[in-house]
């Protein structure tokens, strides 16, 4: 009989990656997706841990299921991810009616596991061992990377694909517990990278985006010695045929080489995209941060990657609040955003993390309004900057990677969409990650269409296809 499965994912790109890999290994043991919790028979919950608020959302939402279970005591709960790592056994204790705990270096037991826990084998634990429980061997071999078979129609568009090339992170910065739920940093062999990417390619994948928690601090030495970096990998990967866009996050300043930035200038598919958080302006923020540069060495990268790549979009990640950020500390953060002027910035007001050294060592001394005016003050001062920089592309000409119809087009058409053959309102993505509103055939999905903006908005440009676009060879009627 066939099962099925309901899965809930907050959190990064890489959990967004873990439940792909996670249904398609279901899926080959006879499960089907859900959309609701009442038909599901198995309900996953992928979660993060990087800041207060997404455990607590996601305790609430078990919460919410307690009298569900009860209702239903046949039905499998399930918690993945980074909260199942960090939380383990005390999942249970806050909520008992869960029957599967499992951390994301141990996604590969989960269809033996679920299978053991409907033949009445009772609640099932499988974790990797924390940073200091066993031989650095022991540990490594604790946090596997899973990346089963994909399955196409599991991603969002079939067109674009996250790939992993590295799991885990070494750099504990003070105030994350990425190292302790992801386990260290291990690189892929790059031949099982670009087999993946190959295979994605012929399941028809245009847009490939590597994934690693400082992506750029790639690195895999095979057995005889041979050392390939991320800009040995981009070379390889170019020459697929089939695929068009390369991209990669999240970034490491301390790791962003000229060879990477050579390599994204010289590779015509590699968009010149890169997040390269700088998290605070400060140094004295950076030193207790322990993140490993001052901002004058991440000024001196700044200007290296404009010197390569002069219209690269560079976003960023800040914390406020971190421990005794002063004004003046923060006024520095300010002044930074002002200077580089990032495509975009993700500000977080710091939470601290219990299995940190900043929860270890020092207080959480900013109080939450003052955290907030921060967090206020930079957003408003970054979205100004992305508008101004937006407004440089009116009357420009981009190529968009189309992933289909807009939401307001969905809502009008309906099932009768992909029948269409009056232009209907199309989403599509520029290599630097900008969302382009525009009106076309819906067939035009997965194609690489260029567009002339002529309407900007906050957090959107609008554009018309590029007059003399004949589109590609299987698409008779363009439609715009
Ligand atoms: N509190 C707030 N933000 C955090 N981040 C990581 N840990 C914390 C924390 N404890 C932010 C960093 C990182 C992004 C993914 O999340 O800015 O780059
Ligand atoms: Fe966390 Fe720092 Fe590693 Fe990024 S580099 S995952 S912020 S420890």
């Amino acid at each position: 009989m066939t099962k099925r499965l309901y899965i809930e994912t907050v959190g990064c790109q890489m959990n967004v990656l873990d439940s792909e890999m996670v249904v398609a290994s279901l899926r080959r043991r006879g499960f089907e997706l859900s959309r609701d919790l009442d038909s599901a028979d198995v309900l996953l919950f992928n979660t993060c841990s990087v800041r207060e608020q997404a455990e607590n959302k996601t305790y609430s939402a078990l919460g919410r299921l307690r009298s569900f279970k009860q209702k239903n005591p046949d039905k499998i709960i399930g918690v993945m991810g980074c909260m199942a790592q960090k939380d383990q056994k005390l999942v249970f204790d806050r909520a008992p009616f869960v029957d599967l705990v499992v951390g994301p270096g141990q996604l590969a037991k989960i269809p033996d596991l679920l299978e053991e826990i409907a033949a009445g084998k009772g609640k099932q634990l499988a974790v990797g061992l924390g940073r200091t429980a066993g031989s650095a061997d022991e540990i490594r071999r604790s946090h596997e990377t899973f990346d089963p078979l994909r399955d196409p129609s599991m991603r969002p568009t079939p067109f674009q694909a996250y790939l992993r090339i590295q799991i885990g992170c070494d750099k504990f910065c003070t105030y994350c517990v990425v190292p302790n739920t992801r386990g260290p940093e291990q690189g892929r062999p790059p031949e099982q990278i670009i087999e993946e990417a190959r295979l994605l390619a012929d399941q028809g994948c245009k847009e490939i985006i590597l994934l690693g928690q400082t992506v750029n601090s790639y690195k895999y030495r095979d057995p005889s010695g041979k050392t390939t970096r991320l800009s040995d990998l981009l070379a390889q990967l170019h020459e697929i045929a089939g695929l068009k866009r390369l991209k990669f996050v999240t970034n490491y300043p301390k790791d962003m080489t000229d060879d990477l930035l050579q390599a994204v200038r010289d590779l015509p598919k590699c968009s010149p995209y890169l997040h390269v958080p700088a998290q605070s302006g400060s140094n004295t923020m950076l030193k207790r941060m322990k993140r490993g540069y001052t901002i004058e060495e991440y000024r001196e990268m700044f200007g290296r990657i404009k010197a390569t790549l002069p219209d690269a979009a560079v976003t960023s990640d800040f914390i406020v609040g971190f421990c005794g950020e002063t004004d003046e500390d923060f006024q520095l953060t300010y002044d930074l955003v002002a200077e580089c002027r990032f495509k975009n910035s993700f500000i977080f007001k710091y939470s601290e993390r219990p299995g940190t050294k900043a929860a270890d060592l020092m207080p959480d001394d900013v109080p939450h309004d003052v955290k907030q005016w921060r967090n206020n003050e930079l957003l408003e001062l970054q979205n100004r900057i992305s508008e101004e920089e937006n407004q440089r592309l009116l009357g420009q000409r981009v190529e968009v990677l189309v992933e289909g119809p807009s939401e307001h087009a969905k809502k009008e058409h309906g099932e009768a969409l992909l029948e269409q053959s009056n232009p209907v309102q199309l989403v599509g993505r520029t290599p630097c990650d900008r969302i382009v509103v525009f009106d076309g055939n819906p067939r035009l999905t997965g194609e690489i269409v260029p567009l002339a903006i002529y309407e900007i908005a906050p957090h959107t440009l609008f554009g018309a296809v590029v007059t003399g676009y004949v589109g590609p060879a299987s698409l008779s009627v363009l439609g715009a």
